[in-house]
């Protein structure tokens, strides 16, 4: 088993260690055990999750003698609602957790998300621990503290940062997870290569021409590539502010075309696009090469992610989804664009003529 210390602001208490293997639920267990975070701990999980691992990993907690309750919530987006929240809630006090009780988030980055956020506010803040099955969970959501719930004006509008105690990314729980969700992960992992890490991008092109993106020691190396990148990014901007928006190459146009397209695209999907979309307008204003963004776009379609954007969207409706966007950061659309692999920057500057012509051209 790998770790690493994320290491947070001034106080050594709000750091707090990743833990990445094969098969790593039982040393969990002890881990928790001899960590002193709880008293006893309660796993939210959704059902999905729940009928493959719920029953396993509360009896590898309760292996280590820790006392453990499990509830579970409705898989899917539609759980991160202030109504799950406080159904959660009143389930906890039915459990007669108090503050001594930490919540084990097991699940895709919707339980990560909204069991961070019911930590963060019952009883004024109670522990979490990260467990997240789903690899862009893995990868992204249950590193940096950012939990949520969706509102009708908006995704992740309610929400706090509250950073977990730990994070423990088994690779076991991959196994099963089906291939939409495989490459969902996977749209967050190529972008942190192409971010920071040129040599994780050799190693996805690599796997992906070998048909081996689902064995193990690739996906152990790309978790701890993508920890590390997310993780040092966290460290310097915990609280979003800065550098850690590079975090967001692909993701302008890419939450733009996820919801004009009514949410049929899925987010590693409009992420994908999002990316491709990014580094033409790179190109297109003279920042990066053209075998860079020949390159970005290959590795996209070799892992079995869109690099163009369906036809049927109307230019005008993702356009408009960018405006919206716009308002929330004042006059200017930000995107992060790419002097060069490893090279991202954030410009806030990107005439619309070019945004309008690149959305075009990707069309086609
Ligand atoms: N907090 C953050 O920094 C952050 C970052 C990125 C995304 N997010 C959030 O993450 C959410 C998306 O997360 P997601 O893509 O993991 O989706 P998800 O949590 O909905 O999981 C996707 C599906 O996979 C199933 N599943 C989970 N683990 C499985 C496993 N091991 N085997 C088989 N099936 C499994 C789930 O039941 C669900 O049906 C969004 O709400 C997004 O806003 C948060």
């Amino acid at each position: 088993m790998k770790t690493m210390k994320v290491n947070l602001d001034r106080m050594a208490a709000n750091s707090y260690t990743i833990h990445i293997g094969d098969g790593i639920m039982d040393r969990m267990g002890l881990i928790l055990a001899r960590s002193g975070v709880a008293q006893r701990y309660v796993i939210v999980t959704d059902d999905h999750v729940d009928a493959l691992h719920g029953g396993r990993v509360q009896a590898a907690l309760e292996k280590a003698d820790l006392i453990v309750d499990r509830i579970a919530v409705a898989p899917g987006e539609a759980a991160k609602d202030i109504r799950t929240v406080l159904a959660l809630a009143e389930k906890l006090t039915g459990l007669g957790a108090d503050r001594h009780t930490a919540l084990v988030a097991l699940g895709g980055g919707v339980v990560g998300d909204l069991t961070g956020f019911v930590a963060s506010i019952y009883m004024r803040g109670i522990p979490v621990i990260q467990v997240p099955t789903t690899l862009l969970a893995q990868v992204d959501s249950s590193i940096g503290g950012k939990t949520g719930v969706d509102i009708a004006a908006g995704k992740n509008l309610l929400g706090t940062f509250h950073q977990p105690k730990g994070v423990f990314i088994d690779i076991d729980f991959l196994r099963m997870l089906p291939e939409a969700q495989l490459r969902n992960g996977l749209a967050e992992v190529i972008k942190c290569a192409v971010i920071e890490s040129p040599e994780l991008l050799d190693d996805i092109e690599d796997a992906a021409a070998k048909g081996g993106l689902r064995e193990t020691a690739f996906l152990e190396r790309v978790i701890t590539t993508a920890c590390r990148i997310k993780k040092e990014l966290v460290e310097i901007d915990e609280r979003d502010r800065g550098l850690r928006r590079i975090l967001n190459f692909g993701h302008t146009l890419g939450h733009a075309v996820e919801a004009a397209s009514g949410y049929a695209l899925s987010h590693g999907e409009s992420v994908a696009i999002g990316m491709v979309a990014s580094a033409a307008i790179s190109e297109r204003m003279h920042y990066l090469p053209t075998e860079d963004r020949k390159r970005i776009e290959s590795v996209i379609r070799a892992v079995g992610l869109p690099d163009r954007i369906p036809g049927k969207l109307a230019p005008g409706e993702i356009m408009s989804r960018l405006a919206s966007d716009k308002k929330k950061e004042g006059e200017t659309i930000h995107f992060i664009l790419l002097k060069k692999l490893g090279l991202p920057f954030v410009n806030g500057g990107v005439p619309e003529g070019i945004v309008r012509e690149t959305i075009k051209r990707l069309q086609r």
